[in-house]
């Protein structure tokens, strides 16, 4: 079986969860595509670096991402570091050849996304992939949802709503990490989560045309943390921590109006106590509605207008065997995916992208795209009018 070696910059969170999913890809896809093999673990912060690649079984560490990027025996970088480093690691990666993987937001600023784009298409000539880890559209429940709008089962899709709320940040006392400065994370909640949720709006919609929108900040400063990991809140520094301000944005409200004519609004918040991954789509169409919760992430609610009155109303339809991978995941419905089989899907098409030489649904021109619509709605936020997301 043809192996190919892998590269993961950023040790962190999504280092952890890439590395899983490197992992478990082969023990739940048989025959993988190809075999991914944990070659060299690149941190910036060497004690993190050293202990990582032991922990999770990379052949070696280093410090300097040039090195993963020069070394001709790595065909796979898969880039977890904060948003502002994606750039210039993707871009160079890219042009060395390597297929990249590299989380969301594709970057931090506008202008980075767009050279990141151009970097992709140009390396895309020569058979190079590109992807962004936009896992959530891969949900089985949400590839059901898509399914029923290819097969018209809810009709012409009049609007979606979709809201992503969490609770991590809602603490005055959680620390001002890499995700409250504007010059590493490029924007707050909008790049962090937003995002992810306008991917699944426009995988299950169509290309958003327009947004107006408001954008707050609640939580104007926080107490330094010094380096290190961002530990989302679950650390809290005392009153005596010297503050900072914080220069992104704590939550966002838009009204959306799709190229196909839909419309629908987007909310996302880190601030929302009570609630913990609370992804939410409905999507309303001429013959019927759909409902998703990731809280509840196994199940999709739809309704069928043409039930008779008397029947007419949600059902929920739990996904297993019979759905998106879910033949290969676990065998018994019930049993239930999960976060990090979420990931080694995502691993799973990423790795048969780049065997069958086919760029994969979430590539950086896709993520370029999500990233004109969070352009769009800073912009509104200031003008107070819809900008259209070009
Ligand atoms: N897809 C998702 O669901 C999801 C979830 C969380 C985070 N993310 C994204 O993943 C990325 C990383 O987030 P995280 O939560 O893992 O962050 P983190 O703070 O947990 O880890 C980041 C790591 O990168 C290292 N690092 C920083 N700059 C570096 C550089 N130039 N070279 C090498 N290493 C460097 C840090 O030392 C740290 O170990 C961000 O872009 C974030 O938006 C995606």
């Amino acid at each position: 079986m043809k192996r190919l070696n892998v590269a993961l910059v950023g040790a962190g969170f999504m280092g952890k969860a890439h590395t899983v999913a490197y992992s478990n890809m082969p023990k739940f896809f048989w025959p993988a595509p190809a075999y991914p093999v944990l070659k060299t673990l690149c941190d910036i912060d060497p004690k993190i670096a050293e202990d990582s690649c032991e922990r999770f079984g990379y052949e070696k560490w280093c410090t300097d991402w040039h090195d993963v990027v020069n070394d001709p025996e790595i065909d796979i970088v898969s880039i977890c570091t904060p948003n502002n480093a994606h750039a210039p690691i993707a871009i160079a990666a890219l042009n060395a050849g390597k297929h990249v993987l590299c989380e969301k937001p594709i970057a931090s600023t506008r202008k980075d996304a767009e050279a990141m784009a151009a970097a992709a298409a140009e390396a895309a000539k020569k058979g190079v992939i590109s992807m962004n880890a936009y896992q959530y559209r891969r949900v089985p429940a949400l590839v059901l949802a898509k399914k029923f709008i290819d097969e018209g089962s809810i009709g012409k899709i009049l609007n979606v709503r979709c809201t992503y709320l969490q609770s991590w940040s809602a603490d005055p006392s959680s620390p001002l990490s890499w995700r409250f400065q504007k010059e590493i994370a490029g924007a707050g909640t909008l790049g962090d989560i937003a995002s992810h949720v306008i991917d699944i709006a426009q995988m299950l919609a169509g290309d958003i045309d327009s947004v107006v929108s408001t954008v707050k900040t609640y939580i104007t400063e926080r107490p330094v943390q010094e380096g290190g990991v961002d530990l989302l809140g679950t650390v809290k520094l005392g009153p005596d921590a010297k503050k900072a301000p914080v220069d992104v944005d704590d939550e966002n409200s838009f009204l959306v109006k799709f190229k196909s004519g839909a419309v629908g609004s987007i909310e996302a918040t880190r601030n929302a106590w009570g609630r913990n991954n609370f992804i939410t789509v409905e999507l309303h169409g001429t013959e019927g509605s759909i409902c998703f919760n990731y809280e509840r992430l196994n199940e999709l609610q739809v309704c069928f207008a043409k039930d008779p009155d008397d029947r007419r109303g949600f059902k929920t339809i739990y996904t297993g065997p019979a759905h998106f991978y879910g033949e290969v995941t676990w065998n018994i419905p019930g049993m239930n995916i999960g976060y990090g089989e979420l990931k080694t899907i995502e691993i799973y098409d990423f790795i048969k992208a780049i065997t069958e030489g086919k760029q994969p649904t979430t590539n950086f021109q896709v993520g370029y795209q999500v990233e004109k619509v969070c352009d769009a709605v800073m912009k509104s936020s200031e003008s107070g009018k819809w900008e259209p997301c070009v």
